[in-house]
Formats: structure tokens, C-alpha cells, sequence
């Protein structure tokens, strides 16, 4: 057999290992059991001179000064995140200067595992604003926000009460965003530290759609808007953040896996639906 065949095949037999994978539902690959690397044995220490002061070349004149000794670097100043991320929101003007300043903002780990950067989906004249957690796996790959599962039920419901993303009349659309752009690792919740980073951006986002109403789904964006979590209780009843209404209502991805929610949540989408009618 040539090597070219032999890669050929061995290419074939990952690439049917890997897809066979992925319709099993493996959506990330990771290690049997944690590796904390922070725990490794340290690299043997190097004992680090700095050099003696270099000797003063032999063509000087005598009397010449010798060259400056080496000097280390002066330490770089810590930068702080929120600081770096409050700043380049308000650079931001428009949508589209928000999106590029999110794709250009480097200090949020998450960045590096996902394949796309999420912005946001929808109508952005629309009167509702929906607020989501973080991208999925389809969302990656997509990116566009709520496009999997979840998403579907999501458009489902907001079109039983005459609302749609693709709508280009503000009455009858929405829009859609997540507090995080980037799809957290085998979808694990998003942690304090990412949703602090990310929120001066979610809070441009919102100025620059400027909606009449925010809807927060789930708990992630209750807590990104409002400091507080407890979603089952706050579903339903209006609250305020950024000086706009808001509406709590449960994760479309819980009521997929609780479908007897869906009657609270149909109340909540009632109320939506007397507020924007100015009832
Ligand atoms: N869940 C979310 O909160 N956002 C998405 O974009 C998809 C699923």
C-alpha cells in the first residue's frame, strides 16, 4: 500500500469515528478526570542572571562612559477587565461598532474555545428586547443566537403572540442577544467573573436598541440585569433595569425539559402581549 493511501484511510477512519461521535451527541472532548495544571510538578527553576554590564567596546576613546548596565523591563500595568470592556463599549456608536468592538475584546477566556462570536439576531427596531444566557453548540456554529432547540420552541412561542424575529414592522418583531457572546464549554453555566466582564457591553447593547421592554430569559440575564437570581419567583411580574421595564420568564430549554411550565410561561407571554398593547 502507498503512504498516500494509507493517510487517505486513516483520514477516513477518524473522520467516520469523529462523526459517529457526534451523532452519539458529543459536542466536546475533554479528559477522563480533571487535570488541574496549576498542580503540575513546576518546570525546573532556571536561575535567571542578568547580565553583567557590558564591557566598553575596544574601539571607545579612554575615558568613554561604558554602556548602561541591563535593566529589566519596567512591569506592564494589570489591566482590569471591566474597565477595558467598559471603555471599548462606549467607544461603541452603533450596532455595528459594538459588534466589532466584542469580536476585538480579548480578555474573556471563553473567546478562545468558540467557534464564532454571537452578537445577536432579530429586528433591532423592534419594541422587545430578548435577553439570553450564552450560545449552544448550534448557536456556535451558527452564529446566530437561539437557532437550536431552544430557539425553535422560543420562536414558537413569541409567534403566538404575534411576535417574530424576521419581522420588519417594530410592532410585531423582536430582537434577540445573550449576555455572553461566546459559547461556554459543554454548556456550562456562565461563571460571576464572565457575566461581570461581559455586562458593560450587554448594557450598550440595550442603549443602543433602546426597547420598550426587556425580556430576561432565565436566570443568567436576571442576574446580569438586576444583581439578583430566582427566577421562578420573579417570573412573570414586571421589574425594571436600565431604566426599562422587564419582564423574568423561564429558559425555553427548561421548559423543554419541564413541559408543564409552559402554562406559567404562557401567562408571562400574556403579559408581554397587555403591556405592549398599553393595557
Ligand atoms: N440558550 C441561550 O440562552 N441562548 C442561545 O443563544 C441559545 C440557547
Amino acid at each position: 500500500m502507498r503512504l498516500g493511501d494509507q493517510i487517505e484511510q486513516d483520514w477516513d477512519a477518524a473522520y467516520a469515528a469523529l462523526t459517529w461521535q457526534i451523532d452519539c451527541g458529543v459536542d466536546d472532548f475533554i479528559l477522563d478526570e480533571p487535570l488541574d495544571r496549576f498542580a503540575l510538578p513546576e518546570a525546573r527553576a532556571v536561575e535567571v542572571r542578568a547580565p553583567a554590564a557590558p564591557e566598553r567596546p575596544a574601539s571607545a576613546p579612554p575615558g568613554a562612559p561604558r554602556p548602561a548596565a541591563y535593566a529589566p523591563p519596567p512591569e506592564r500595568p494589570k489591566i482590569d477587565p471591566v474597565v477595558e470592556a467598559t471603555q471599548a463599549a462606549a467607544r461603541a456608536k452603533t450596532l455595528e461598532a459594538l459588534r466589532a468592538e466584542i469580536e476585538a475584546f480579548s480578555h474573556c477566556e471563553l473567546k478562545q474555545g468558540a467557534r464564532t462570536t454571537v452578537f445577536a439576531d432579530g429586528n433591532p427596531k423592534a419594541r422587545v428586547l430578548i435577553l439570553g444566557e450564552a450560545p449552544g453548540r448550534d448557536e456556535d456554529q451558527e452564529g446566530r443566537p437561539f437557532v437550536g432547540r431552544a430557539g425553535q420552541l422560543l420562536d414558537l412561542m413569541f409567534a403566538a403572540i404575534g411576535l417574530s424575529r424576521t419581522s420588519v414592522d417594530a410592532e410585531t418583531a423582536f430582537y434577540i442577544t445573550n449576555v455572553l457572546p461566546w459559547r461556554p464549554p459543554g454548556n456550562r453555566d456562565p461563571e460571576p467573573g464572565e457575566i461581570a466582564m461581559m455586562r458593560p457591553f450587554v448594557e450598550r447593547h440595550i442603549e443602543l436598541v433602546a426597547p420598550d421592554v426587556i425580556v430576561a430569559m432565565g436566570n443568567t440575564p436576571l442576574f446580569a440585569l438586576t444583581g439578583t437570581r430566582g427566577i421562578m419567583r420573579a417570573r412573570g411580574t414586571w421589574a425594571e433595569a436600565l431604566g426599562r421595564p422587564l419582564l423574568p420568564m423561564t429558559h425555553p430549554a427548561y421548559l423543554l425539559r419541564n413541559p408543564i411550565a409552559k402554562r406559567e410561561a404562557w401567562d408571562d407571554l400574556l403579559t408581554l402581549r397587555d403591556r405592549l398593547r398599553g393595557a
